[in-house]
């Protein structure tokens, strides 16, 4: 496990993996774990994680986000808001924006998570939403937010670059 600043430094997204090299039970475990550990609107946690590890689910969801290495990475996540959750308490905000706040952060926290496991990742935002739904026989309350492929990485990940801060941070 690394410190906290280095796995953040050390996180770059990986599109190659090592399609023979499964991700550990315990790993995920703790990944998922940390996923729902994030905070959320109200204590909600309004979002389900689906789990996708079977070959041939993989294979389909790459052709719904029309990327191959979702199907070479091992696990896919896929969070889901359930706007529906946070709409009883909060109402359109919950339904609108809570939601997808609550879904996306156990997403970025997964992401870390596995970064700091020495896990590979990619969050894949381009997708087929109603193709994905179909696939993984989503009820209608759940709406699939983001993706997150996860294994061991077969390339090194190059660092991008970033706005500076000045460009990006603004005081009143
Ligand atoms: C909302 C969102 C959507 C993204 N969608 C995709 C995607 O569909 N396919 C992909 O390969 N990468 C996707 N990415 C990953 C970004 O391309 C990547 O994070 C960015 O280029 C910075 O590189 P880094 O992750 O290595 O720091 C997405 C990232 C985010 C946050």
């Amino acid at each position: 496990m690394s410190d906290f600043f280095s796995t953040i430094r050390r996180r770059h997204s990986v599109r190659q993996y090592q399609s023979d090299m499964p991700v550990e039970t315990e790993k995920l475990h703790a990944v998922l774990e940390c996923a729902v550990s994030a905070p959320s609107a109200g204590d909600l946690q309004a979002y389900q994680i689906g789990v996708v590890e079977t070959p041939s689910q993989r294979l389909s969801l790459s052709h719904a986000t029309g990327q191959d290495f979702v199907a070479e990475a091992p696990v896919c996540l896929i969070f889901c808001t359930d706007a529906e959750r946070s709409a009883l308490s909060f109402g359109d905000r919950g339904r609108d924006l809570y939601a997808l706040q609550d879904a996306t952060i156990a997403a970025a926290y997964a992401q870390l998570a596995a970064t700091a496991a020495d896990l590979a990742t990619t969050w894949v935002g381009y997708f087929d939403s109603k193709e994905i739904a179909r696939l993984l026989e989503l009820p209608p309350a759940l709406q699939p937010v983001a993706l997150l492929t996860l294994g061991y990485a077969a390339e090194q990940p190059r660092a991008t670059s970033r706005r500076q801060l000045d460009e990006v941070v603004f005081r009143r």
